[in-house]
């Protein structure tokens, strides 16, 4: 199944590539920072019709047109386009991302980096690789000497969860703060060991799915802003290389 999902994940991006930097149609869905291009359907529409394919049984959970529902014990959770707003704004740092669940558990993950045509992979139990090499966490164990990333929701300026509180205590405390506009990639680079830590407020289970089991397959861990276990289907995440965990559970301590 992993060969199945990276080829179509390649797919979905050539279509992405086919289009990027070019004029596209653009739709606002909940406010004028939430974005969605004619791409983001058009990737969504060649993995879906991909799995009705080649697996007809199995549900689908996709961003742009939902639940589509059978009685499978799978179920794909796509992310056709993740960073749309880079997407739609020229920059070269947007992703695919399909995580396949089989009775509510990650099985396999996928994310392709279109633009640097890095293919990142996991499947359950196997380790965490891109493009074929072996992911591994960073192991750095400071906070202080770490490089962090991050993301805000589309309502960021309603302030949910204490975005900009929780922002300016790590900028206080870390070497570094990131934010790149695709928490799918945030994701792989804390795998790689680019990055020690990533957390954010609000993603979806499409934004997360295949990410998660990306860093547990690489060492790392996987929690809700107390350090307790979270599914993809929670609205808190932190992520890290295990070792600034509770360092950065700490910080998020904030009421
Ligand atoms: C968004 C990106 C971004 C994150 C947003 C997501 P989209 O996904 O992952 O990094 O900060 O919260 O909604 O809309 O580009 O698929
Ligand atoms: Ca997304
Ligand atoms: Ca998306």
């Amino acid at each position: 199944m992993l060969d199945k999902i990276i080829y179509i994940a390649k797919e979905a991006g050539e279509v992405l590539r086919s289009g990027f930097g070019k004029n596209f149609l653009i739709e606002y869905k909940t406010n004028v920072a939430n974005l969605v291009t004619e791409y983001d359907k058009k990737s969504e529409l060649k993995i879906i019709e991909f799995v009705n394919k080649e697996f007809p049984t199995h549900s689908i959970l996709a961003e742009e047109s939902g639940r589509h529902d059978s009685s499978s014990e799978y179920l794909w959770v796509i992310d056709p386009l993740d960073g749309t707003t880079n997407f739609a704004h020229g920059l070269p740092i947007f992703s695919v991302s399909i995580g396949v669940q089989k009775n509510g558990e990650m099985i396999c993950g996928v994310v392709y980096d279109v633009m640097r045509d890095a293919m990142y992979s996991a499947e359950k139990g196997s380790g965490a690789f891109c493009n074929g090499r072996k992911l591994n966490v960073s192991t750095n164990d400071d906070l202080q000497k770490s490089v962090l990333v991050t993301g805000f929701p589309y309502n960021v300026h309603e302030n949910p969860d204490n975005a900009y509180e929780r922002f300016a205590a790590f900028l206080r405390v870390a070497r570094a703060v990131r934010r790149l506009g695709s928490a799918a990639i945030d994701m792989c680079y804390v795998a790689e060991g680019v990055f020690d830590g990533f957390w954010e407020v609000s993603l979806n289970p499409w934004d997360m799915a295949a990410g998660k089991l990306l860093i547990e397959e690489a060492g790392g861990i996987v929690t809700d802003f107390s350090g307790k276990p979270m599914s993809i289907f929670d609205k808190q995440i932190l992520a890290s290389n295990g070792k600034v965990h509770e360092s950065m559970v700490n910080v998020l301590r904030i009421e």
